[in-house]
Formats: C-alpha cells, structure tokens, sequence
C-alpha cells in the first residue's frame, strides 16, 4: 500500500499570519501521525512564509515516522538537511513570487550540479528525492543525477478543469510513473491532490508516497485533523494500489 505523508506547511501559514506560536505544525504534525500519517512534510522556504527553522529543528527531535525535508537546493539548506538529517530531502524549485510550487525542478542541465550537491547528503544516510513534472527529458536527468525517488508533480493535472485536459495530464504523469520505474526510480505523487482525484491513481502499480497538505488541512478545518487524516488513510487503503 503507498505511504500518506502530510505536508503541514499550511499550519504554519496560518500561525504565521498572526507571527504569534499558534496553531503549532508540530502539534499538527504529531495529530497527524497519530491519524495514521507515515511521513510528515515541511518545505522550509528561503522567504520562511510558513515553516520556521524552529519547526525543523523541533520535527526532527519529535518525528515519529519518517521526515520528508522539502527544500531548494541552496548551500544554506545543504547545511540544514546536513544538521538535521531527516529521512528524505526532495528538492524543489523555489520563487519568491509564487503562491506554493508551481512547476517541476530543472534537472535537464543541471545533472552534474545536482549530482555533486547530493553528494554529501547522501553520504549523511540521506535518501533524495526530486520534484519533477513528467516529463521524459527531466526523469532522464533525475535517473543521470542518482536520485533514490522522483516525486512527479500532480499539480497540472489537479488543476485541469475539463476532463479532456485532464485525462491528458493523467496520461502524461502515468507514462511518467512507468517510464521513472522502468530506469529503477521510486516513485512519490503530490501537488493538488485531494480526496476524489486521487482515486484516478487507483490502479496505477507500484506509487510509494502520496504526499498531501492542502486537501487534508481543508478538510481538517471544519472535521477535525484526525478525521481528516483518516478519511485519506482509508481511500489510500480501500481504494488506491
Ligand atoms: N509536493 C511538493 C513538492 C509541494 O511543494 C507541495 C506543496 O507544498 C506538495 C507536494 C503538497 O501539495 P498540496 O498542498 O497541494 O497537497
């Protein structure tokens, strides 16, 4: 059964909309947990819109699963994921600009770069994943890179609004999945997806990770954390490969 980690960013987004200690991610991130979640996931971003290096400094003592670090790949969060050694590090792209991560990491280029970056981490036990679209050039340049796991980005297909276009990005990003697996790549899902459009994935071999923050917090907003978490357990378990 694929993994559910939680990504509690938007916690921290509405903490920090009051710049005051409440809600607390770590407090979410332990709710979550206690809900089921296998991994909880924190994009610690240059601009700290939400997450805090108090919060990562604090998952990684509290961490009962496994943490996902989401970060670009700068020498500042080199340093931290060095420090802190979290299970995973998945690098993304980042623009301050940005309402959240619109699009895949570049690794077409960027081989050498990337692989020298993951150098040390992997040498630090850490597993490395890469936020890319599914895109054939890219998830051959994640293979050349030695990244353990692409995470393909789902956003595009979350966000068609018509079903032609999005059975389109469906195709794209299954393709992307088996092309990813048949280089011997682990494979993680995430960006938009919510309680009905993950059940497009239902039969779709061998996905690890989902990874999920916004749906789940939403609908923790009026249900409560821990039935939100469960309901997603239970589609995952009932429903999806
Ligand atoms: N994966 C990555 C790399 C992300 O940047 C995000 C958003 O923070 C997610 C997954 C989760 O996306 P969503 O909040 O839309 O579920």
């Amino acid at each position: 059964m694929p993994l559910l980690c939680v990504n509690v960013d938007h916690v921290a987004t509405i903490r920090q909309a009051r710049l005051g200690i409440e809600p607390d991610p770590i407090v979410a991130a332990a709710m979550c947990e206690q809900a089921g979640a296998t991994g909880i996931i924190m994009h610690l971003r240059e601009d700290r819109r939400h997450i805090q290096d108090r919060d990562i400094n604090l998952i990684a003592q509290t961490i009962q699963t496994k943490f996902n670090f989401e970060m670009a790949a700068t020498e500042e969060m080199q340093a931290f994921a060095l420090k802190i050694t979290p299970a995973t590090v998945c690098l993304v792209p980042e623009k301050r600009a940005e309402l959240t991560t619109e699009g895949g990491l570049n690794c077409v280029g960027h081989e050498e770069k990337l692989k020298k970056y993951l150098a040390p981490i992997h040498e630090s036990g850490i597993r490395s994943s890469l936020f890319i679209d599914a895109d054939p050039a890219q998830i051959k340049a994640a293979h050349k890179i030695g990244a353990e796991y692409v995470e393909i980005h789902t956003g595009h297909f979350a966000d068609a609004k018509k079903r032609p276009e999005q059975k389109n990005e469906l195709k794209k990003i299954i393709d992307g999945i088996k092309r990813s697996q048949d280089l011997g790549l682990k494979v993680n899902l995430g960006h938009g997806l919510n309680y009905t459009n993950i059940l497009d994935f239902a039969d779709v071999p061998g996905i690890c990770e989902y990874s999920i923050g916004h749906s789940i917090m939403a609908r923790a907003i009026f249900l409560g954390i821990d039935r939100a978490v469960k309901d997603m357990v239970e589609i995952i378990r009932t429903f999806v490969n």
